[in-house]
């Protein structure tokens, strides 16, 4: 490949400085460079561009090939394919003056061309090898397409589901997303940047922006500090502490300044306490929409963000078109030109590009490694282990591969919706539908197929939710001649499958939704089916957890698939039909009603806690409702039945240098085998602030064929009993904790320890 001349003399200097370390190596390199580049370039250094194809925002990027060509242009996002992308890289190695090649990015979310479960469901796999490996799928095919950067792990704590974006995450909790922060950015950027199929991660959005008021998208943040320490913060330290070379500011304001203005999170926090060395980029226009924030006009706010440690301007070009007035009127300091000049040059050393500038455009590649059959074979495994069964009465699941079942409802045939959200590059017509999975898995039953409802019946709502194409389909037939249909196939059937719920463009980015129930369409079906008597197994689509009560009460089963990717039919079959047994556990609650929102496991007691739904006035509760949620964190069920026994530990003291093991028993009581997810949950019972009920510390997954049984050992130290106390300091307090182990956050079994200093 093609060597930039421009840059053989300095890799000479470099090669003769007696072999120093890579990282000072790269320091030379990018020095020497940005003595020859003007104020001009390096600013130019400072804008991310998107000619089309990822626009999450009212603002489009304009004249971006003269752009690139007078070098005013750091990197580029949402073009893929090696040729497009090596086209647009020759804009800047053979048209601008110094010959600088661009980062290409894209919104890689969960899979490149071969689609993974969506965030929300691949964290319901508990499994970190398996996370891992879908970033690595994803980071082998976008690099194989041309890309370098992917806009990837969304790590943002979420414990509203209205809020859409729950979808991208990990769910409620600090210690499960950290983990998952962590595999994702080991799988996206391997050990070794410059290889041709690793790509730089970005953790995102920095930070909190999941605690938006209301669940409404791009909306306030405000939050204690000791919150943010103990619960929020967590898994982008965790992203950074494995290395991720770069961070997204966040919409939302923090104490009030916006996340991509704000000095103390993004250099006092970021790279002074955590020492991040990385590259920071804006989220799409959050500089200029800091104006909107109302803490000044665009000048100011670019000058804002600069100083306050962003290196990178998403799309906005605030940065572009102030930075160098506001220099030359003394507002921001060259320094800080330089040093955002510099993180964009390093994340381009980093992977190699002036050594080969398209070392990802690689035809060959792309045709045999994209959409190849072991990433969809991955895809298949991976998927069917994110879903969650929710409900099996009367094991009315697997079903059996025989006999009529009757196929029903919007999302059975919908190939448009497999894929979920934010899946830029995934070609929803390469999906595979549920009709068409369980057809080929049970080619021996006689599946009949109605399709029974519309996703919605709201024509405005769907106009909204179709803006990436025609998700809610509405039928030309009338609801009452669709439901008829579907009951008289249901009436001739042993089983109904409903397959339901949510589009896929329901949740993701600008898809708040104040109701969180199935559409009544599909629920005026469902009440129609129950009252065939037939059995009915929901097949549920989400992106966020739903209100299920109803569905809870009168249905026989609920497997939750959220949106399974590409592969998605397949593994529904699968799971149906008994090829492999259930084993997902929730990461986020499910609430009964949406009044009770937020709900999740790690609550604090309060000063009148609840007490059980008998129990009313003056405790913390509701006169109408529960307080706990439909199915809790951590739930899930499988085709077997685990029991647990006793909560063992070898001793009731620890001290700062020893160790507890606390071990359980869990056996397999059922005839067919299982995965379960062992977890540990920890209680501070007396702090010098007010500590969760339960904290999520460990867990272990466990294989188990039918009557086995293994005995799980979790050792806890100090180190698990930390938390920031009200001076923001990281201590463990002497005294009394408890310690619960079980399949899911509220079925546990318990025993207690004391910490002494
Ligand atoms: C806006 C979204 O908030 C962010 O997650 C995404 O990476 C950018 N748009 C780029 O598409």
């Amino acid at each position: 490949m093609k060597k930039l001349a421009i840059f053989v003399s300095l890799f000479l200097t470099v090669t003769l400085t007696a072999q120093p370390p890579a990282d000072s190596k790269m320091k030379v390199f990018v020095a020497a460079l940005m003595k020859k580049m003007t104020i001009d370039e390096k600013i130019g250094q400072l804008n991310l561009v998107t000619p089309g194809g990822a626009v999450t925002g009212s603002v489009v990027s304009t004249d971006v090939e003269a752009k690139i060509k007078k070098g005013e242009v750091g990197g580029l996002f949402g073009i893929t394919g090696p040729d497009r992308i090596q086209q647009a890289q020759k804009l800047a190695v053979e048209n601008s003056r110094l010959k600088i090649p661009l980062l290409f990015g894209l919104d890689v979310i969960h899979g490149h061309k071969t689609v993974f479960p969506i965030p929300i469901g691949l964290s319901c796999s508990w499994d970190m090898d398996l996370i891992e490996r879908s970033a690595r799928i994803a980071a082998i095919e976008g690099t194989a397409d041309g890309l370098n950067w992917t806009f990837s792990p969304m790590v943002d704590i979420a414990r509203d589901p209205r809020w859409g974006r729950v979808s991208e995450g990990s769910g409620e909790d600090p210690y499960l997303g950290s983990r998952i922060a962590e595999a994702m950015v080991k799988g996206y950027q391997g050990d070794d940047l410059s290889k041709d199929n690793t790509m730089l991660a970005c953790v995102k959005h920095f930070a909190l922006y999941g605690a938006a008021e209301g669940g409404r998208d791009y909306n306030t943040v405000d939050m204690s500090r000791v919150r943010m320490y103990n619960e929020y913060l967590p898994p982008y330290k965790a992203a950074v502490d494995a290395g991720v070379a770069t961070v997204m500011s966040s919409f939302n304001v923090i104490d009030g300044i916006p996340a991509t203005g704000n000095k103390w999170l993004l250099t006092d926090m970021l790279r002074k306490q955590w020492g991040f060395t990385g590259l920071v980029v804006s989220d799409y226009t959050s500089v200029n929409e800091m104006t909107n924030h109302g803490v000044g006009d665009l000048q100011k706010v670019s000058g804002l963000s600069l100083s306050a440690g962003l290196d990178m301007d998403m799309v906005g070009e605030g940065f572009l078109t102030t930075l160098k007035k506001s220099l030359t009127e003394g507002k921001v300091t060259q320094k800080a030109i330089e040093d955002a000049c510099a993180r964009v040059l390093e994340a381009k050393y980093k992977l190699g590009l002036f050594d080969d500038p398209y070392r990802y455009c690689n035809e060959e590649r792309a045709k045999t490694q994209i959409l190849s059959q072991a990433h969809r074979k991955a895809a298949r495994e991976i998927a069917a282990k994110s879903f969650v069964l929710l409900k099996n009465e009367n094991q009315i699941l697997p079903l059996k591969k025989t006999g009529k079942i009757a196929l029903v409802g919007p999302l059975a045939d919908s190939r448009r919706n497999m894929l979920g959200t934010w899946s830029v590059a995934g070609d929803w017509q390469k999906s595979v539908t549920v009709i068409e999975g369980m057809k080929s898995v049970a080619s021996g039953a006689n599946i009949l197929y109605a399709k029974g409802a519309n996703i919605s019946d709201d024509s405005i709502f769907a106009k909204k939710v179709n803006v990436f194409g025609v998700e809610i389909d509405i039928d030309k037939r009338s609801s009452e001649e669709m439901i008829r249909e579907a009951v008289d196939i249901a009436n001739q059937s042993e089983v109904i499958v409903a397959v339901m719920g949510e589009a896929a463009d329901m949740t993701g980015e600008a898809s708040s939704m104040a109701d969180i129930s199935l559409p009544e369409s599909q629920k005026n079906l469902l009440r129609a089916l129950a009252k065939t008597g037939k059995p009915i197994v929901l097949v549920l689509f989400n992106g966020r957890p739903m209100t299920l009560k109803w569905e809870n009460e009168n249905l026989s089963a609920i497997l939750d698939v959220w949106f399974g990717g590409t592969e998605s039919g397949n593994a529904i079959a699968d799971v149906l039909f008994g090829d492999y047994s259930p084993s997902g556990k929730l990461s986020m609650s499910f609430p009964v009603h949406v009044g009770q929102i937020p709900v999740y496991h790690s609550q604090l007691n309060t000063g009148r806690p609840y007490a059980g739904e008998e129990s009313s006035k003056f405790k913390s509760n509701y006169l109408d409702i529960p307080n706990e949620p439909l199915f809790p964190f951590g739930y899930g069920l499988s085709y077997t039945s685990f029991s647990y026994s006793d909560l063992k530990i070898d001793k009731v003291t620890l001290n700062t240098t020893g160790k507890i093991v606390a071990s359980i028993t869990v056996a397999n009581n059922g005839k067919v085998a299982g995965q379960e997810t062992v977890q540990l949950y920890i209680r501070d019972v007396v702090g010098s602030i007010s500590r969760p009920m339960k904290e999520l510390k460990r867990f272990a997954k466990v294989n188990l064929n039918a009557g086995e049984s293994k005995t799980v050992d979790f050792e806890i130290t100090v180190n698990d009993l930390k938390f920031y106390n009200s001076d923001l300091k990281l201590v463990a307090e002497p005294g009394d904790f408890k310690i619960f182990v079980g399949g899911n956050s509220r079925d546990v079994k318990e025993s207690a320890f004391k910490f002494v200093q």
